[in-house]
């Protein structure tokens, strides 16, 4: 199964994306968890992508592709593939519909998370994960159950990303409407398209995106 998780920036693609990792055994691939570590190495990827993502703005559509076609081809043996945070724009959509032809599949469903714009705001300024495992957080929505040490792994060290501000949650935010929001168009015209309310909480999201998978 091949899904794509479509949504603004704190709209919950990370969160779901890791649920379903753990319900369904498919493997998450999300370009900016990929693009921060390249960052972090300080390779010259990380150099190319940092700047614009500071500032809130899409990074070149082949360096995202490129790091997709690798992964696809590393975890052949993978039952499937949620894919959080790309494509995003139809550019991308494209190239991926032809790294999966010439591996024998395809999208099999895209689910779009909504949520209002200012709850975003909410949402990005209060999160924090795991510097560990990775495990995210939020100040108001999900504290580890005993404060300062993370539920998963026992972990003390929690970090903040860097284009989490207000400000740069605006400009992400526009990025989103204007380059990514006209894929619910693209796949819709296939039939692959089901909303979900992202403005309920984790559990009730969750819920509805297994719903949204088992239709037929
Ligand atoms: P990326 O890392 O993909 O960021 P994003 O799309 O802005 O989305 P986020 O990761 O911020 O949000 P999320 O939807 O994963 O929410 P989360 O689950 O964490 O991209 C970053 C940058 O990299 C881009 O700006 C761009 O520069 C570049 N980039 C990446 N991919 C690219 C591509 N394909 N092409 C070009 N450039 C690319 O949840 C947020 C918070 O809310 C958490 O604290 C969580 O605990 C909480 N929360 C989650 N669900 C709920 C709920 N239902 N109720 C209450 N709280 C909730
Ligand atoms: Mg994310
Ligand atoms: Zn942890």
């Amino acid at each position: 199964m091949i899904l794509v998780l479509i949504g603004p920036p704190g709209a919950g693609k990370g969160t779901q994306a890791k649920r379903l990792e753990d319900l369904r055994g498919l493997v998450q691939l999300s370009t900016g968890d990929m693009l921060r570590a390249a960052v972090a190495a300080g390779t010259e990827l990380g150099r190319q992508a940092g700047d614009l993502m500071e500032h809130g703005q899409l990074v070149p559509d082949d360096l995202v592709i490129g790091l997709i076609a690798e992964r696809l081809d590393a975890n052949k043996d993978a039952k499937g593939f949620i894919l959080d945070g790309f494509p995003r724009t139809i550019g991308q959509a494209e190239a991926l519909d032809r790294l999966l032809e010439t591996r024998g599949a395809q999208v099999d469903r895209t689910v779009v998370i909504d949520v209002d714009d200012d709850a975003l705001v909410v949402r990005i300024t209060g999160r924090f994960t795991c510097a560990t495992c990775g495990e995210g957080y939020h100040d108001l929505f999900k504290k580890p159950k005993e404060e300062g040490t993370c539920d998963k792994c026992g972990g003390t060290e929690f970090k903040r990303r860097p284009d989490d501000t207000e400000e740069v949650v605006r400009s992400r935010l526009k990025a989103y409407h204007a380059q990514t929001e006209p894929l619910v168009g693209y796949y819709g015209g296939q039939d692959k398209v089901r909303t979900v309310n992202g403005m309920a909480d984790i559990e009730a999201v969750q819920k509805e995106i297994d719903l949204a998978l088992d239709a037929a």
